[in-house]
Order: C-alpha cells, then structure tokens, then sequence
C-alpha cells in the first residue's frame, strides 16, 4: 500500500529540514516540501534541491508574491492595520496565504496531512492551525517542532545523525522570518528588553546616523487606496514595494522595535525592519487625511484596531473580518491621489498631498482674500455647542462635588485596614 502524504511548509532551514527526516521515521510519510517565494529573498532552487536531498519525495516552489500583494498586503494598508501601533504585521499576513496553498497543493496530490516547523509557544502556530482547520478540517495538522521538544543540541545531534547539512555559518543567533512587507527578529541578546538592538540585527537598514546627509523626495500614486506608481512610473505591487524598502533602507527608515503582546499570553521583544510598510501607510494615512470626513476617520480607526487584532490572532478567513473589509472598500472609493514623502535620515515625512476629491478647501480655510467661511454663524454654533457643559457646571461642578463612594470589586483581605 502507498504511504500516506503530508504537504509540510519548507523554508530550507534547520528546522523544517529536520522535520523531513523526522516525520519520514515517525509518522511513516511521504513528506511533500511545499516553498513559497513572499519576496524574502530567498534562493527557491537551492531550498529546493536542499527538500529533495533531505528525504521529500517531491518539492514545490511556488512564486505567489501577487497573491500575497493583491489579497493581503494591500487590504491591510487600505485598513491601516498595525497590531499595537507599531507593526505592520508582515509575517500574520503571508501564514494564511501559505496555509490556503497549502491547503491546493495537499488537495492536488491526495495528502492527508499538513505540517509546519512553529514552536508551541509563538504566534504563528495558531495561524496556521486555524487557517488549516478552516480551510480543510479533513486535514490532520503535525508540528514537529512542537511535538520533539528538544533542545538546540538534540535537534543538531539528529541532524548530523540522519545526515542533514547544517551550515553553521548560516546559523542565525537570531530567529527570523521576512517577506517583502518586513523582516521580523527575535530571540538572542533580543531577549533583554534593556538590550539596544545590536547592529547585526538589522539588514535591511542602515543606521539613521550613517545615513545620507541629502533627503530624498518620493511621489507615490494612490488609485482608491492602493498604490500604483513610484514618481510618475507605473510599477506592479511587488516591484514598487521592492523598490521601497531598497530607497527607505537606504536612509534608515523602517526600524522598529516593539515589546508586543502575543496571542499565546506572553509578551516578547521584536525588531523589524519595514521600509516600504512605514513609508506606504504613512503616505495612505495622509492621504485619508485630505479625502476622508472627520467622522469617517474616527471610526476607521477603531475598525484598523480592530482587523489588526484579528489578522494578528489568525482569523483572516473569519466572515467578521470579510465584514469591515466591505466597509474599507467601499470607504476607499475616493482615495485616490497623490502624496509627497521626504525619507532623510531613518525619518519618513509627508510634505504634500493632492487629490481630485480633496475636501480641503481654500475658499473655506483661508485668512486671506476669497474668505466664504460662514463667520456670522459662528455666535450660535459655539453657544449651542457648548450647552450641556454649561449647564452640568451650574448643577453640578461650581456647587461643589459630593464624597465619591467606594465601589469594590474584591473582597477585603483579612490584614486589610480599613
Ligand atoms: N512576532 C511576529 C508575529 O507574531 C513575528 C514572528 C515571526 N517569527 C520569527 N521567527 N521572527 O507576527
């Protein structure tokens, strides 16, 4: 009878290569690599010819940086989600992409399984596993890594004894995944939230402080939220983050460094590097700025909170989150224009904007000549406006206040005083 089949995310690294071997010994399959190229960078033929030398019985690569711009990274910079303020979420998009991929390729061939190399402690477990679990509940998940618990030098031991190439000069101290939204690190002297990222961290940056003493100026286009063109030059999505992240790099911009909260109830220290992310929501962000209503912005920004938490908690395939994507959409219908960024010096500054349905207006806001603000409304606005303050001060706030009562919500202690 043929073995049964496990399509297994493959990054050509120590641990999903060991992974091969291993699920080969312990499950008795044939272990089907499945590799796509996010725009990390990567060497897909080596990483290929790496799967099938350690034991796959056939190795897929597969290029779906369009996809992974079109369906995902786009839609979040519309949204304008950065998970706590501060990242941009470039690994929590690509797992739900490589997870429905996954989830063809495991289909095409007749596999029962699927199997990826996360930890049982990060993020990225849970994304895969529900995205898995949503797309083909059929599919049994394995995660080596999370069922062997063992200690780097186990690990390394079965390595040598099984015959899988480890390049120690290849051996990161850090633990790093990137795509073309961002490069995340973590682990090592990282560890220590007190520790200053050390240089080595960064590769895709150089220091603010070597930085180019002359700013660069960048037009970029937006056509109803999405970017389309790199001062005046019309570039497909990958092309024009591409060329982001090489000219925000190149000055510095992009570092971040957060101490976030993981789903799994931990909280852990991350570095990445985002040129292109930063510059692109900056710039998207200005631009709502002109077309987009007070109101409008107000609640978008609780909706951008809220779809950050959900692609951050893995649920990108939830009906809530196709839900505030329908008002996204529609709400990007006037975004469209132009936005001026000056990246100098690890800074990203907007110094212009312009759009066709701008709701800026002259006649409106200038001190100048040409004046139509409605000044003499102005009296019965404020007064109306102001009303429920006014009269909360007379009953209340000028008489003076009354004691506050306590209200508690624990039960005293028994060495509690009062
Ligand atoms: N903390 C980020 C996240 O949860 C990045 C994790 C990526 N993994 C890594 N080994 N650096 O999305």
């Amino acid at each position: 009878m043929a073995r049964e089949k496990v399509v297994l995310a493959y990054s050509g690294g120590l641990d999903t290569s060991v992974a091969v071997k291993w699920i080969n010994e312990k499950y008795d399959m044939d272990v089907i690599t499945y590799t796509c190229d996010l725009g990390q960078g990567r060497d897909l033929e080596a990483i290929r010819k790496k799967a099938l030398e350690t034991g796959a019985v056939e190795a897929i690569v597969e290029d779906v940086r369009n996809l992974f711009v079109d369906i995902f990274v786009w839609p979040s910079l519309l949204t304008g989600t950065m998970y706590e303020g501060k990242y941009p979420l470039a690994t929590a998009l690509g797992r739900p992409l490589i997870a429905n991929q996954m989830v063809e390729v495991a289909k095409e061939h007749g596999a029962t399984a699927v199997a990826h190399g996360c930890t049982g402690k990060g993020n990225d477990q849970v994304r895969f596993d529900v995205s898995f679990n949503t797309l083909a509940p059929e599919l049994k998940i394995i995660a080596p890594v999370r069922e062997w618990k063992w200690t780097r030098t186990e690990e390394l031991a079965y390595a040598k004894e099984h015959g899988i190439e480890v390049d120690a000069t290849k051996q990161s101290i850090y633990s790093v995944d990137q795509n073309l939204w961002g490069r995340s690190v973590e682990a090592g002297v990282l560890e220590d939230p007190w520790v200053a990222p050390p240089e080595d961290a960064y590769q895709w940056t150089v220091n603010p402080v070597d930085a180019p003493d002359k700013p660069v100026d960048i037009e970029i286009e937006f056509d109803q939220g999405r970017p389309i063109s790199l001062d005046g030059e019309e570039m497909d999505g990958p092309d024009l983050i591409a060329k982001l992240n090489t000219i925000g790099g190149a000055h510095g911009v992009g570092r971040i460094d957060h101490v976030e909260n993981r789903l799994v109830g931990i909280k852990s220290r991350e570095i990445y590097e985002a040129p292109a992310a930063m510059i692109l929501h900056e710039a998207h962000k200005e631009l709502e700025f002109l077309t987009l209503s007070r109101q409008s912005l107000r609640f978008k920004t609780y909706v951008s909170q809220t779809c950050a938490d959900i692609i951050y908690d893995g649920l990108w395939f939830s009906t809530f989150h196709q839900d505030l994507m329908g008002f996204v959409e529609k709400n990007q219908r006037w975004v469209s224009g132009n936005v001026r960024v000056q990246v100098y010096k690890g800074r990203c500054t907007v110094t212009g904007r312009s759009s066709e349905h701008s709701l800026y207006s002259k006649e409106l806001a200038t001190y100048e000549e040409g004046d139509e603000f409605p000044h003499e409304t102005a009296l019965g606005f404020i007064k109306i406006h102001g009303l429920q303050q006014q009269t909360q001060a007379r009953q209340q706030l000028l008489k003076g206040e009354p004691p506050v009562r306590r209200a508690r919500i624990m039960p005293p202690s028994k060495n509690e005083e009062d």
